[in-house]
């Protein structure tokens, strides 16, 4: 019966030692620990043993048992150690893996004239206005001396929704839309930004849709010379302390004078050259004295108020301070053009 014991707590501990996992152990446990186990069965003939042979047999056989369910216990933990420690190994996160680049986005050209541009401005008192792009066609023409029929309506093609209501065609209209809001009252200082429609087809200076920006001063005492020495500051700051600007007559419906502004050529300082034409001078936008009608359509009484106004188109302008070639390269969202402008700021 000694020999039986012995042989059952080896063969037990052979097959613990090697049990692979927490079932397997487990299923030892139950065939050799059990009530019907192999141990049990030897116990059983414990009653053809001697008296003095009993307890002695009775301690062997406990002993055997303790032995074979310690070694079950120490199996037990080294696996479930073992499971943990491969559960943490298969989630490992390698954080010494570079990571993927995210491409990093920077203003658009064209937003970063029009910010500067309006910095410099509100630099020098004015306020930012808006107005709808969706506009009526009083504002975008009547109320700055376009009426029906006028002839200069015919410069700027426009897409009309309905026989009243269109597409703004400049930012003009802001103007009116401020000054009338002021009830006649000055002073009014302020740029207008914004996109503008027209009905051109699109090619390296052209566009159906761009943007400009307006300017309008009103008050008592303006005149000519103080349009000129905003649009001197405003030339110089942009495009250079160099540069000089000239006025040229031209006409507008909603300004009398109406003047052009150039700047200087930078390529040959104003000899002439193929950038400026052979002229030494670049146009770079329409400006003029508010006619006093549009003061008054606006409740402004002209003999008391005058002002003046400016329109430029900040693409041109962008174009001309980058060397763009074609303005299609600012709507065309080509990653190559828009990255050439990308600052860190
Ligand atoms: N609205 C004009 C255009 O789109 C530009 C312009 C010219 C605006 C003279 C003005 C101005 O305010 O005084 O062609």
């Amino acid at each position: 019966m000694q020999e039986r014991l012995k042989e059952l707590q080896a063969e037990a501990l052979e097959k613990v030692a090697q049990a692979a996992d927490l079932k397997e152990l487990n299923d030892i446990r139950v065939s050799y620990l059990g009530k019907k186990g192999p141990i049990t069965e030897v116990l059983k003939g414990m009653g053809k043993l001697s008296a003095e042979e009993r307890p002695k047999m009775g301690a062997l056989a406990n002993e055997v048992r303790d032995l074979i369910s310690g070694q079950i216990e120490a199996k037990q933990n080294e696996l479930e150690k073992a499971a943990v420690e491969a559960k943490l190994a298969a989630e490992t996160i390698d954080v010494t893996l570079p990571g993927r680049p995210v491409r990093e986005g920077n203003h658009h050209a064209l937003t970063r004239i029009v910010e500067e541009i309006e910095d410099l401005f509100i630099g020098m008192g004015y306020t930012v206005a808006e107005g709808p792009e969706v506009e009526k066609d009083y504002y975008n023409f009547e109320a700055l001396n376009l009426p029906k029929g006028h002839p200069a309506r015919d410069m700027q093609d426009s897409f009309y929704i309905t026989e009243e209501i269109l597409l703004r065609t400049h930012t003009s209209p802001v103007q009116a839309r401020t000054m009338e809001a002021r009830n006649g009252k000055g002073p009014v200082k302020i740029i207008c930004p914004g996109k503008v429609y027209r009905r051109d087809n699109d090619d390296a200076t052209h566009s159906h849709q761009f943007t400009q920006i307006e300017g309008l001063v009103v008050d008592e005492n303006i005149r000519l010379s103080d349009l000129k020495g905003t649009l001197d500051v405003f030339a110089k700051k942009m495009f250079g302390e160099d540069r000089e600007i000239r006025l040229r007559p031209s006409f507008f419906p909603f300004t009398e004078p109406s003047v052009e502004m150039d700047i200087s050529c930078k390529m040959c300082g104003g000899k002439g050259c193929s950038t400026c034409k052979g002229t030494g001078w670049i146009e770079i936008l329409g400006a003029g004295m508010v006619h006093p009608n549009v003061l008054e359509m606006a409740g402004y009484d002209s003999k008391k108020y005058t002002g003046f106004a400016f329109g430029m188109g900040p693409e041109r302008i962008a174009m001309l301070k980058y060397g763009v070639d074609d303005i299609r390269h600012f709507y065309t969202n080509d990653i190559r053009f828009l990255k050439q402008f990308s600052v860190t700021e």
